[in-house]
């Protein structure tokens, strides 16, 4: 079969097909997703708290990101592979482009970086020098000491629009795919209308073009997982049974479920 690229996922777009992101930081795993029809892995900077322990994703580093990228990308040589840039590695246009550089190098195929207007200038440079962007809007977990907290963002009206904007305007920059995570379902809705790249949703209700899950909720390991996540695994059996079952459940459209959702 052949591998899925942003055209791929454009095009699942444009005919109204739901496709599966998973965040996932291993050869094994990536491997599996893979098998499983997973159609977009994410090397998550979320991986700082996830395998290495930290409270958030401050810590993380360039030579954490680049050793998960290269297992990701040996394991998996059919999804579309997407590389977190990790905390102030894309402060300014030209750190962005050296540090993207090297998560294309270590084998991802687009980088993710997080935040809003400031950033379309750094999209375009990225996107004109070849390298495909994944804008993050909404709780964009790198900024959790000026949210005070990992909380749901653009739930007041003023916010709610700025996220909007952003979103149009760092479409119009060249992004080619928009992560959403934890706002509420309606503004994901106007979102995924808005504009013509994918969004990709976690915590964002059933409306945008894909979804995307941190493995170790899927798996179950997380001690208090986000309202917004699932362990499939439990109810599925073994890890083949709980990928295959995410998948199909949201092509389906029927994950997340309403206890999953912000209003
Ligand atoms: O780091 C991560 O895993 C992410 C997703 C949750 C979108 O950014
Ligand atoms: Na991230």
């Amino acid at each position: 079969e052949k591998s899925v690229s942003i055209k791929t996922l454009q095009a699942m777009k444009d005919r109204c097909e739901k496709f599966t992101t998973v965040a996932l930081y291993d050869a094994p795993m990536a491997a599996m997703a893979q098998n499983c029809g997973v159609e977009s892995v994410l090397v998550g900077d979320s991986l700082g708290m996830t395998v290495l322990g930290y409270d958030s994703t401050l810590p993380v580093t360039m030579e954490h990101m680049i050793y998960h990228v290269e297992a990701v990308a040996r394991g998996n040589k059919k999804s579309h592979i997407m590389g977190d840039l990790p905390f102030m590695t894309y402060a300014t246009p030209e750190l962005a482009m050296h540090n993207a550089t090297r998560i294309m190098q270590a084998g991802a195929h687009a980088v993710k970086i997080e935040g809003g207007a400031w950033l379309a200038s750094t999209v375009s440079m990225l996107s004109e020098r070849g390298i495909p962007v994944c804008a993050h809007l909404g709780l964009t977990p790198q900024s959790v000491n000026k949210f005070g907290g990992f909380r749901v963002q653009g739930r007041e009206r003023e916010q709610a629009e700025t996220i909007l904007a952003d979103a149009m305007l760092l479409a119009d920059a060249g992004a080619d795919l928009l992560v959403l995570e934890c706002v509420p379902a309606e503004l994901a809705a106007r979102i995924t209308k808005a504009i013509p790249i994918p969004t990709i949703g976690i915590g964002a209700g059933r409306d945008t073009d894909a979804q995307v899950l941190v493995i170790n909720d899927i798996l179950g390991l997380t001690e208090t997982p986000p309202k917004f996540s699932k362990n499939f695994l439990s109810e599925a059996g073994d890890i083949p049974k709980a990928l295959k079952k995410y998948v199909a459940d949201v092509k389906a459209g029927v994950f997340p479920e309403d206890s999953h959702i912000f209003s």
